[in-house]
């Protein structure tokens, strides 16, 4: 394991808890051998001893005792020269870094199809919420018209304050970042940023191509006035940001801006830091997945359920869906 902070402890403490039914499902006993993270010596509320403990990240992707790379540093260095070794020593990766698969996600595509490894990131879009494996296996039947999504949990607690108490941008700000909901630096939630490359991974997926994070067109939410929600709220809608994937006479188009929604669609309805994804299919019709966004746990079952994926693999010598940005 890459990583030991919110989602890492998390998966360490939840691996150790559900042992047996993951076990039971991955058709092997999963262990945690090695950790790599910047303290060493730091206390860690998880049950591994302390010598699993090391700050050289690449002594544990060039391990030949080590079967499956987590992934949960984030960033896109040293994330991305990890991944690549993980790969270039014949090991699958499970992740949950956006950053690194939104501006690069080819090279570490064709580093897992030259491996014939997998590489897995359901937890890198809406956390704890399942919706990679769902659009790119269980929808592999149909093809996705449009995408609407609530992505990030920050934006969409501040606009919820707004909205419900009348509260400026800069107080409902405040309140969140109180409660933890908002970095001390919010940039990346607020402009749009983290939605944009969120954004960026559904709309490559759901279209079959490749956008990255720079193609997306962003716009934040601090230019929003309490007076434009509620305008909104007269003439009967909602105001959220939405990162928004739809394929227009043969175009993709892929956009993070504030948008009206009507009070009766589903998306106005989720409050607060969670995220949802409506999804509209030619075959399927309307489908909503809706969650927690974030968080250490739910984040965690997605990285988990990702793993038990790849130890199957790994066990029966398949391997899951790669890349599908094929046009
Ligand atoms: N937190 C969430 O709710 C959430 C939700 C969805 C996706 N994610 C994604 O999950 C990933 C992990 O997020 P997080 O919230 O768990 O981050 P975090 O709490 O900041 O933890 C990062 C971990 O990586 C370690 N680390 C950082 N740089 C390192 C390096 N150069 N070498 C070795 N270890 C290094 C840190 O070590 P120390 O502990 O020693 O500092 C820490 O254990 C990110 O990609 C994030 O975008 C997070």
């Amino acid at each position: 394991m890459l990583g030991c902070g919110t989602v890492g402890s998390a998966v360490v403490r939840m691996l150790a808890e559900h042992g047996d039914g993951i076990a039971m499902r991955a058709a092997v006993r999963l262990a945690v051998t090695r950790v790599a993270v910047r303290d060493a010596d730091r206390g860690r509320d998880v049950p591994l001893p302390r010598d699993v403990f090391t700050t050289d990240p690449s002594s544990i992707v060039a391990d030949p005792d080590i079967d499956v790379v987590l992934e949960l540093i984030g960033g896109t260095e040293p994330a991305k020269e990890l991944i690549l070794a993980s790969f270039a020593s014949g090991k699958p990766v499970v992740t949950a870094n956006k950053e690194v698969l939104s501006a690069g996600g080819k090279e570490l595509f064709d580093a897992a199809d030259a491996a014939q490894r997998d590489l897995r990131f359901e937890a890198a879009v809406a956390g704890g919420i399942p919706l990679i494996a769902p659009l790119k296996e269980s929808l592999a039947g149909d093809r996705v018209r449009r995408m609407l999504g609530i992505v990030n949990g920050t934006t969409n607690y501040v606009l919820t304050q707004m909205s419900e108490h009348g509260w400026t941008f800069e107080d409902a700000l405040a309140e969140a970042q109180r409660f933890g909901y908002a970095e001390a630096d919010p940039t990346a939630d607020i402009d749009g940023f983290d939605a944009a490359a969120k954004c960026a991974i559904l709309a490559s997926i759901a279209f079959n191509t490749r956008v990255v994070a720079d193609d997306v067109y962003r716009e934040g939410i601090a230019r929003i006035t309490p007076q434009d929600i509620a305008d909104a709220a007269r003439l009967g809608y909602v105001v959220k940001l939405l990162a928004i994937a739809e394929l227009e006479d043969g175009e993709v188009s892929a956009r993070v801006h504030p948008a009206m929604i009507p009070a009766a669609h589903p998306l106005a309805a989720v409050r607060d830091a969670n995220n949802a994804v409506f999804v509209e299919g030619a075959k399927v019709g309307q489908l909503m997945f809706y969650g927690p966004g974030a968080g250490g746990e739910p984040t965690a079952t997605s990285v988990i359920g990702d793993l038990v994926q790849v130890a199957r693999n790994l066990a029966f010598g398949g391997r899951a869906m790669g890349c599908t940005c094929v046009l």
